[in-house]
């Protein structure tokens, strides 16, 4: 079972910063998820909220400050100033430090409550400029992102994105549009489900696994990956099974 760092080590570190990245490399986890969304002037940029308010202590919205203006907030902020000034990372940062890693990074697509136009050619486009074509894989809770992105990009891996209330034919539905995973919240997944995806040939990489209980439940599962804040834990455990 692999194991991802949701937004990075963000169980320890500011979530969706290159400290966060770079923490998680260091920890031994298979690989790293992350959030990305565009400024008001197109750059693609690693962040979870669709507001700068919660992470960094600042007020409004990431599609409405260029890029220019954003990197000046603190994403070190969430954790009260231990970490110093972190700034939000472009995607284009984190992919050229990616490129040296023998990381995986599953790129999570923000396109729910906005969709941005051009987030998944931008995106992909800086995936292609880094050579990370096979150390990528995409997500998202918008699945017409996804659609979009195995048009753009037919050899694209694709998880889709479920709430806790997940899928009853999740290996299914991931079949039928192509998206070679299921990632479901943790809370609602079942082991039928689970057998379901299997069926099918689909992957479950699940969200967000932050308690020993989960992880060995998914484990006996047989479940592919989970995505947890704590992957130095997480990692450990699986290691020693
Ligand atoms: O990709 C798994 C997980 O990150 C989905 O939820 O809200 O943490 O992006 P969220
Ligand atoms: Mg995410």
């Amino acid at each position: 079972m692999k194991v991802y760092a949701h937004r990075g080590y963000s169980g320890k570190y500011p979530e969706n910063t290159m400290l966060a990245f770079q923490k998680a490399a260091l920890t031994g986890c298979d690989g790293i998820e992350l959030d990305v969304q565009l400024t008001k002037d197109g750059k693609v940029v690693v962040i979870h909220d669709e507001a700068v308010d919660r992470t960094t202590g600042g007020n409004g919205y990431v599609r409405d400050f260029t890029w220019d203006e954003l990197v000046r907030f603190n994403a070190g902020a969430i954790c009260g100033g231990k970490y110093g000034f972190q700034p939000i990372p472009s995607l284009e940062e984190y992919c050229a430090w990616a490129a040296g890693q023998d990381l995986v990074t599953n790129i999570e697509l923000k396109s729910s409550v906005y969709y941005y136009e051009e987030l998944e050619e931008k995106t992909i486009e800086l995936v292609k400029k880094y050579g990370l074509e096979k150390k990528v894989f995409y997500s998202s809770f918008n699945h017409m992102s996804l659609v979009k992105v195995k048009e753009i990009a037919p050899e694209a891996v694709c998880g889709a994105l479920l709430l806790h209330e997940g899928l009853g034919n999740a290996g299914y539905y991931c079949d039928r549009f192509g998206f070679q995973a299921y990632h479901p919240g943790c809370k609602g997944l079942t082991e039928e489900i689970v057998r379901g995806c299997k069926e099918h040939s689909i992957q479950v990489n699940v969200w967000t696994v932050n308690d020993m209980g989960t992880l060995e439940q998914l484990y006996e599962w047989g479940c592919d990956g989970v995505i947890t804040n704590y992957p130095e834990v997480c990692k450990s455990w699986v290691d020693k099974r």
